[in-house]
């Protein structure tokens, strides 16, 4: 019998749901109706983010899920990020609350910092000159206020390599729970992996299908051979292929979509599995990181540099 992987357990002991909705590029006007569908579909697990510029709506969409009751508050994991304009510490609080007040809620399941790169106070955009210098240890203390406060029950990082994980490790007196990166067959982060799972840090997917409405994408992960071939033999769409390799490999998920029939598809991966000598097919697809963070670098304003010194050399 296949194994569900409907949850993993983090190190704070929650467990969460192992398939969220991802919400990146999911426009105003359509994303209230696609967490709705979601809900309504079974998924109990929606990320979001206070730089998605989408907040507010996932909120009332949420809103009227409970007074409805579709759903309770406590059943759904919820999940928001810190953007780089506000890693000051005094300014960790209150971007915390502006994304509850826009989601409509007293609590987040989990609060992550989106970039460990930081933006000055108050700007807005990518441009070099919004970068300066982060002080991640000053950012995590103020997260780690939260996760006491219980207003963030779990927090953690995204987009944060090995080695920045290692210098975290060094000073947090709560460790991450959670790093969320870019995970797909196309992008398999096998050392980052194993790095988090000695540390017992969970890692969660974004872009588990390697984001293939996005401009910049070039490299199209639904269309490898070796996961086309894998979805023939097991009567699964390539989507369902990719995000059963991320949850038996592992990690959570977080599929984006606005359309309610790929919703439904990328949720109906927990009642049969990869077997073990295709699962193993996935060591020959070709590697390479889809989303770069150029905008996060620049040769003279930047903390870093280049995106090889972004990304710790991971690349
Ligand atoms: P749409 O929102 O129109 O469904 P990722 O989660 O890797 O960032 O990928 C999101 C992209 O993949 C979006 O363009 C989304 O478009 C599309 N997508 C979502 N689900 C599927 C699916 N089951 N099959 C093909 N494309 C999908």
């Amino acid at each position: 019998m296949a194994k569900a992987i409907r949850f993993f357990k983090l190190n704070t002991g929650a467990t969460m749901p192992s398939v969220g909705l991802g919400t990146w590029q999911s426009e105003p006007g359509v994303v209230g109706e696609a967490v709705t569908s979601a809900v309504k579909i079974g998924y109990r697990h929606i990320d979001c983010a206070q730089a998605y510029s989408n907040e507010k709506e996932v909120g009332s969409a949420l809103k009227k899920l409970f007074d409805d009751g579709v759903v309770k508050r406590a059943d759904l994991w919820i999940t928001s990020k810190l953007w780089c304009s506000d890693h000051a510490p005094e300014d960790v609080p209150l971007a915390l609350d502006r994304t509850l007040q826009n989601l409509q809620l007293d609590y987040l399941d989990l609060y992550l910092i989106h970039w460990p790169v930081s933006m000055k106070k108050g700007s807005v955009g990518f441009a070099p000159e919004n970068l300066c210098p982060p002080n991640i240890p000053g950012t995590w203390k103020a997260m780690e206020a939260l996760y006491n406060s219980g207003k963030a029950r779990a927090i953690g990082v995204c987009n944060f390599t090995s080695k920045k994980l290692e210098d975290l490790l060094q000073v947090a007196r709560v460790p991450p729970a959670v790093n969320q990166v870019e995970i797909h067959p196309g992008w398999q982060q096998a050392k980052l992996r194993s790095f988090c799972e000695s540390k017992g840090i969970h890692l969660t997917g974004y872009s588990p299908l390697g984001s293939s409405g996005s401009s910049f994408v070039k490299v199209q992960v639904l269309k490898s051979p070796v996961v086309t071939m894998i979805a023939e033999k097991l009567g699964k769409t390539p989507a369902q292929v990719a995000l059963r390799w991320g949850l038996q490999t592992g990690n959570s998920v977080l599929p984006k979509s606005t359309n309610e029939t790929r919703i439904k598809e990328n949720f109906d991966v927990f009642g049969w599995e990869i077997p073990e000598d295709l699962l193993a097919k996935f060591s020959e697809i070709e590697q390479s990181r889809l989303l770069r963070g150029s905008g996060f670098v620049h040769e003279t304003l930047g903390f870093y540099k280049t995106v090889d010194e972004l990304w710790d050399g991971e690349l």
